[in-house]
């Protein structure tokens, strides 16, 4: 992979400690925190005159990122969490429905499906991806599924679902779809109305270089006059009644078409092979490291579009929440590697264009021993 010129001087990240986990949270280039930044100068000037101008210039700016998605549906929200949460309270259901997920779910995607079917009655079915997820999924189908939530990318394994077939397959099963698309814009060249899921939430803040918390919640034509937002203010239909929160900071998602110009001048293509490749990269060289000294499981192949690979570590390593926690921080401290472990063991890498071969050799070369005495 050739790195990208000046990329690493784009972000403000602390030099001491190398940033492996751009997938949690992302990492703001300095030039659209600046963006954000004169946008708070501006509302700070002059608060009455911003939040009078903010609908509009909110509108041109949901336009930029509902054009870049391919959706006429788009809302903003603050992040994947809310937009999951609103589309689960717009789906109608009872004690008689049934809602399908994965095994891969994101654990808060999971807290928000236990709390609805506790207030419907409705039954949760959970379905283990295994080999193919379109055999496991439409295997836990019955005439009962209303609704099927599944990923785009899964968060811990980093899978790539073919939602496009699993969406038709689901819709000729009259079968409710919502995707989490948390991962997505920014890896993906996503379409949504190929997809054409019912409802669609994706993250702008973790892989298109937006400004914390800005996301966007699709939603298919048939379901727009049914979207339930969370909080009631002043905005009517949708998407304004989703996006219009009362007041409160809305620069994030002002904001996030600069993320979206930024990686268009960067090309969108040569970011994602790069990235792509220094995460297969990265995860051939610390499993290799790892498995020399008998410290991991596997390294399942990962999908060649994903920045994001995996390590299963091996048992004993990482099994428990708080173990995982410990040690990403060990690693941390120690390494000056910043990664993440998910329970289970299961060691994410992420690539970004800050990244280089040498930051996953420095792993490779400290973790074996680090794991090795925390055995
Ligand atoms: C698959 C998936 N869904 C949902 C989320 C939640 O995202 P947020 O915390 O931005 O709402 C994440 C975050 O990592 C995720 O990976």
């Amino acid at each position: 992979m050739t790195p990208i010129p000046g990329a690493r001087e784009m972000f403000s990240l602390e030099p001491e400690v190398i940033q492996l986990n751009h997938g949690s949270y992302g990492a703001v280039p300095i030039e659209v925190q600046e963006r954000q930044s004169w946008l708070r100068a501006e509302m700070e000037r002059a608060p009455d005159l911003f939040f009078a101008r903010l609908p509009a210039r909110l509108g041109r700016a949901r336009e930029r990122v509902a054009a870049f998605l391919n959706t006429s549906g788009a809302a903003f929200v603050a992040n994947a969490t809310e937009g999951v949460a609103v589309a689960l309270e717009s789906v109608p259901l009872g004690v008689r429905d049934e809602v399908l997920y994965t095994d891969h779910v994101y654990a808060a995607v999971e807290h928000a499906l236990r709390r609805r079917a506790a207030e419907t009655g409705a039954k949760l079915v959970k379905v283990g991806l295994g080999d193919d997820p379109v055999e496991a999924l439409l295997g836990g189908v019955t005439t009962r599924t209303r609704l099927a939530v599944f990923d785009h990318i899964s968060s811990s394994a980093a899978r790539l679902l073919p939602v496009e077939r699993l969406v038709k397959e689901f819709a000729a099963r009259d079968v409710v779809t919502l995707v989490d698309g948390a991962h997505a814009p920014g890896i993906l060249e996503v379409d949504l109305e190929a997809i054409g899921a019912d409802f669609w939430v994706g993250n702008l803040h973790k892989w298109a270089f937006a400004p914390r918390p800005a996301a966007v919640l699709h939603v298919a034509p048939h379901w727009r006059e049914r979207v339930r937002p969370l909080i009631v203010s002043y905005g009517e239909g949708f998407p304004e009644a989703v996006e219009w929160q009362g007041t409160r900071d809305y620069t994030a998602m002002l904001a996030a078409p600069y993320g979206l110009d930024l990686l268009e001048w960067l090309g969108p293509e040569r970011v994602r092979g790069h990235n792509a490749a220094l995460a297969a990269y990265g995860q051939r060289v610390v499993a290799e490291a790892l498995d020399a000294a008998s410290l991991c499981v596997d390294a399942p192949p990962g999908d060649p579009r994903l920045p994001m690979r995996v390590v299963r570590l091996a048992a004993g390593l990482g099994r428990t929440k708080a173990q995982a926690d410990a040690l990403c921080e060990q690693v941390r401290d120690r390494l000056g590697c910043q990664i993440k472990i998910d329970p289970g063991g299961l060691l994410r890498l992420s690539a970004q264009i800050y990244n280089q071969t040498t930051d996953y050799d420095r792993l490779a070369a400290g973790l074996p021993a680090l794991l090795r005495s925390s055995i």
